[in-house]
C-alpha cells in the first residue's frame, strides 16, 4: 500500500477545501468533516467514488482524476488534522444512546457501538470509521443512504444490514448522539 505524505496533500486538497474546509471541518452539515478520520477509511471512499462503488454527483467527478499517490496523501493529509467537536441536544440523548450502545433487539437493529466503538472512534485497522464529532446532518444522510440501498459500498453489507431496520426517528436521534460522543 502507498503511504501517503500529508504535505503533498495539503497541496492536492486545494479544491477540496471551498466544501470540506481549510483544516478539514466543513462548514455546512450536509458536507462531511474529514479531520481526523481515518486514513484507511479515508482512501476506501476515495477509492469507491473513483471506481463508482459509492455514487456522489459531486464526489464522483472529485475522484475521476485522482491517482493512488492523490488518493495516499490526501488520506494522509486528512486524517493528521483535529476534527472540531460536536454536541448533542438533550432530547436525543435517550433514544441515540440506547441504539447507539445496545441496538433495537426487537426490530433486530445491532449496536452500533460494536463497530464504531464505545466513544464512537471506529477502527483504523478495519476501515471501520470515526463517527465522534461528524455532522448529524451528514451522518443522518448517510444511514437513509445505506437503508434505500443508495449507498451500497459497505463490504458484507455491514451498514446497510445496520440501518435497514431503523425508523427514521432512530435515525435522528443516533445521529445528534454519535455527532457529541
Ligand atoms: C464526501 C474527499 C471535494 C462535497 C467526501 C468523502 C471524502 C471526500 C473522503 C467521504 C467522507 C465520508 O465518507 O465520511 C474529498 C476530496 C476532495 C473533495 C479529497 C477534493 C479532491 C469536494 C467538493 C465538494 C465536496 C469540492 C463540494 C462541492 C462532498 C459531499 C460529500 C463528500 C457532499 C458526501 C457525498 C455522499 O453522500 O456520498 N469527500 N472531497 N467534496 N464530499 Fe468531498
Ligand atoms: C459506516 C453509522 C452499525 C460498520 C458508517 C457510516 C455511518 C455509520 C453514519 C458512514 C460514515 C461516513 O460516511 O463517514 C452506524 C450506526 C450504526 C452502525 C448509527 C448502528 C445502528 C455498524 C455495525 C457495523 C458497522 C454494527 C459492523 C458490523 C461500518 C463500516 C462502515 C460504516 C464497515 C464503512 C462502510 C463503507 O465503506 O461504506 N456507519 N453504523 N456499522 N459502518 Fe456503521
Amino acid at each position: 500500500m502507498v503511504t501517503g505524505d500529508p504535505e503533498a496533500g495539503a497541496t492536492t486538497a486545494m479544491p477540496c477545501q471551498s466544501c470540506h474546509g481549510l483544516d478539514g471541518n466543513s462548514p455546512s452539515p450536509e458536507w462531511p468533516k474529514l479531520a481526523g478520520q481515518h486514513a484507511t477509511y479515508l482512501k476506501k471512499q476515495l477509492q469507491d467514488y473513483r471506481s463508482g462503488a459509492r455514487v456522489n454527483a459531486i464526489m464522483s467527478s472529485m475522484a475521476a482524476s485522482l491517482s493512488d499517490e492523490d488518493v495516499a496523501n490526501l488520506a494522509a493529509y486528512y486524517s493528521s488534522q483535529t476534527i472540531a467537536e460536536g454536541a448533542t441536544p438533550e432530547q436525543y440523548v435517550e433514544l441515540g444512546e440506547k441504539v447507539y450502545q445496545q441496538g433495537n433487539k426487537e426490530s433486530g437493529v445491532p449496536a452500533c457501538m460494536a463497530c464504531h466503538g464505545p466513544a464512537g472512534q471506529g477502527n483504523p485497522a478495519a476501515s471501520w470509521p470515526r463517527l465522534s464529532g461528524q455532522h448529524a446532518q451528514y451522518i443522518a444522510t448517510q444511514l437513509k443512504s445505506y437503508r434505500s440501498g443508495e449507498r451500497a459500498n459497505d463490504l458484507n453489507e455491514m451498514m446497510r444490514g445496520a440501518a435497514k431496520k431503523m425508523t427514521d426517528e432512530e435515525i435522528t436521534a443516533v445521529s445528534h448522539y454519535v455527532s457529541g460522543l
